[in-house]
């Protein structure tokens, strides 16, 4: 008989109970069909840790949908679902239908999409009813952003990243692919299209920004620790700006050493290289400490941090900041200005009030849970797997399986046709020969979702080579 996993979120900001939410969400289980009558639950001090409340709070639960007679005990076995020929259950799914396009059903393991759970929190409705009421306001946004959600950014980036920001040095950008624009804009200044040295593997989205915004690309191949001094010091063409991301290597998921970031700071400082640190998910590291951010240590090279509330909040914000300092931050924000592209006024409003209150922070320890309790599922499912090699563990919420066989673009079309959505990891690599291997994205799924998925993922590597149509 096997065990649910259970698609269980919680509300700690609803007036609703923790154990009434557990009923609802377990009633609404049962009938709609996703718990049938042979799955047997968790036992309560598994779920309560699981779910992060206490073992009474879920026998509570446990006892409210046994007497209504969804849940009986079955002894030394635990607690199962009741057979009810009363409840008109929706027929069982085929477990992995055929579905040739995208459905809503899908389950979506596409890199880059977080828990989308602050959408329900009290704390963010509050955020926009006060960010709504300032309507009245007439006038345009600040270009650099609006002075509380700058001086917001400084105050969260010194208690997550232990940074100290002045706000003037914040300027508040539409995302990463927006900041990137600006850079490349403001390099381009001179005249000359910029050349800009990157990581490869890495995010391919940096490279189409910032080819379309006019740079010359040039990459560099890494492995999960990112660059190394040694590659750098052996490069012909010193470029203008380095794009890197030392605290979460994209996607491969390492981290550049204490001794490497200032042995690039040393490089870029020699050669007048402007340093891009794309900070991109630093706030979810599930094993080891965060190491310093590499514009807080001690340099005279120009770094630029570029942050987004896309990993800790929502892409669809499409939001997030820079900080700058010295000359090229003079450059940036004179550029910001000129060009009068800012973020809209109510959205600053909203953030800023989000984060004053607490709810970011609230918001990413209930997230970086999540994600833990994810990664410790597929590290369960796959970590024992002789046939393959699982990265990209340590933060983030994403994973990197690389394997021999079969094709990763061809299992990701055969998981495709099964409801499940993975990327090849081949797609970050920019012009070295790709690794095969799949990216698996784990912040916007439920945890039964992950489950079905890696049973799919399973079956299609215990297969092996994809058969040519
Ligand atoms: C490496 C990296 N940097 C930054 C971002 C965020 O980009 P944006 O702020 O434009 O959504 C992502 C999103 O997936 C990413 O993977």
């Amino acid at each position: 008989m096997s065990e649910a996993e259970l698609p269980i979120e919680l509300d700690r900001e609803s007036s609703v109970s923790l154990a009434a939410q557990v009923a609802n969400q377990l009633r609404a289980a049962i009938l709609s069909g996703i718990l049938q009558p042979e799955h047997t639950l968790p036992a309560t001090r598994r779920m309560a840790s699981d779910l992060g409340i206490s073992r009474g709070v879920v026998v509570r639960a446990f006892e409210q949908l046994s007497g209504e007679g969804f849940l009986e005990s079955s002894g030394a076995g635990g607690t199962r679902v009741a057979v009810r020929p009363d409840i008109q259950r929706p027929p069982k799914k085929e477990q992995y239908p055929n579905r040739g396009t995208e459905t809503a059903d899908q389950i979506d393991l596409t890199p880059g999409r977080p828990s989308g759970s602050p959408f329900k929190d009290r704390e963010w409705r509050n955020a926009w009813k006060k960010a709504i009421s300032e309507q009245g306001n007439t006038h345009l946004p600040p270009a650099l952003g609006t002075v509380e959600l700058r001086k917001a950014v400084a105050g969260h980036l010194a208690v997550s990243r232990g940074l100290a920001v002045e706000p003037e040095d914040v300027i508040i950008t539409g995302g990463t692919s927006d900041a990137l624009h600006l850079i490349v804009s403001m390099l381009r200044t001179g005249g000359a299209n910029p050349r800009i040295l990157l990581e490869d593997p890495g995010y391919p989205r940096a490279r189409s920004v910032m080819r379309a915004a006019g740079a010359q690309l040039q990459t560099v191949p890494v492995d999960e620790d990112g660059l190394r001094t040694s590659q750098l010091a052996a490069l012909e063409d010193i470029p203008d700006a380095v794009l890197i991301t030392p605290s979460h290597q994209y996607p491969l998921g390492g981290r550049m050493t204490v001794q490497e970031r200032l042995g690039l700071l040393k490089w870029a400082d020699q050669h007048n290289v402007l340093v891009l640190e794309d900070d991109y998910d630093s706030e979810f590291r599930h094993s080891r400490m965060p190491l310093p951010a590499v514009a807080a240590l001690p340099t005279n090279a120009e770094v630029v941090l570029l942050g987004t509330f896309s990993k800790n909040l929502s892409p669809w914000l499409r939001s997030g900041y820079l900080v700058v300092r010295g000359e090229s931050g003079r450059g940036l924000k004179a550029l910001r200005e000129a060009l009068d592209t800012p973020v809209a006024g109510v959205l600053q409003s909203a953030l800023a009030h989000y984060i004053q209150a607490g709810g970011l922070s609230r918001h990413i320890t209930r997230a970086r849970r999540e994600y833990s309790h994810r990664r410790a599922l597929l590290i369960d499912r796959l970590g024992t797997r002789q046939d393959l090699e699982l990265g990209a563990l340590e933060g983030g919420l994403h994973a990197v399986i690389r394997f021999r066989e079969p094709n990763a673009t061809a299992l990701a079309a055969e998981a495709l046709k099964k409801g499940v959505r993975v990327i090849p990891l081949a797609g970050y690599y920019a012009d070295r020969p790709p690794v095969n291997g799949l990216v698996i994205g784990y912040g916007a799924v439920t945890d039964l979702q992950l489950s079905e998925a890696l049973n799919v993922l399973g079956n299609l590597l215990d297969a092996g080579p994809v058969a040519e149509d």
